[in-house]
């Protein structure tokens, strides 16, 4: 069988002390409430959750989080923090196999994806796949860098990249900016955020 490398596995018990990285989330979650209301009702899937960074600021403050991600390693270190309000597992959905992992049932209030998207193999297709598990009138949020063309190493996601998987995937692009910068070793980057969510019966559909 074909031996399968997990390209986390080696910065997963080091995350958390990321000085960049934990700046990121705390900026990301301050973003996150400021362009979404949350509440003890509130059901959030993070999917590519990592060592739940997000996923433990989201916690306190919604009814569950449901957290996923595709290293094992990484869930680890997030199951060691036995949060509360919090389920979580190791996945790798694709739309065939969504449906027989009990994890993925929605709907969601809020599908969550801090620095995750970039790193997707099929970044449309599983964006299309998380709107399906959206409750009417959910949201779709992404973090991600802004992809530089002129870069040495081009990556990430362009505004239009972004808009258009939302909007391809059926829901309304409610904005794509970047929200604040955030310090990642002395270099002050400036990602993009991504909001997309899903219509409500009646509601206008994106021209
Ligand atoms: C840069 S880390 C971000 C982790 C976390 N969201 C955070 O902000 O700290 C990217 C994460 O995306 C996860 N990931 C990449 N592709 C994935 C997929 N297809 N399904 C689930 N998780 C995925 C990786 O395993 C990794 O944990």
């Amino acid at each position: 069988m074909e031996e399968v490398t997990d390209p986390w596995a080696e910065v997963a018990s080091s995350w958390n002390e990321d000085p960049g990285v934990v700046a990121y989330a705390d900026a990301a979650m301050a973003s996150l409430v400021s362009a979404i209301s949350l509440g003890r009702e509130t059901r959030v899937l993070d999917f590519g959750c990592g060592t739940g960074l997000l996923t433990e600021r989201l916690a306190p403050l919604v009814k569950q989080v449901v957290a996923v991600d595709r290293s094992s390693a990484m869930v680890e270190v997030l199951a060691a923090k036995a949060l509360p309000q919090v389920r979580f597992g190791v996945a790798n959905w694709t739309p065939d196999t969504i449906g027989d992992d009990e994890l993925a049932e929605g709907p969601f209030d809020l599908i969550v994806c801090s620095s995750v998207c970039a790193f997707l193999d099929d970044y449309t297709g599983t964006v299309a796949m998380l709107a399906g598990l959206l409750a009417p009138g959910g949201h779709f949020v992404q973090w991600d860098w802004e992809l530089d063309p002129d870069a040495d190493e081009p990556f990430g996601l362009t505004v239009d990249d972004i808009k258009q998987a939302i909007q391809g995937a059926g829901l309304e692009v409610v904005s794509v900016a970047p929200r604040f910068d955030v310090d990642i070793e002395g270099q002050l980057v400036q990602p993009l955020m991504g909001v997309g969510r899903r219509r409500t019966a009646g509601s206008p559909t994106n021209v």
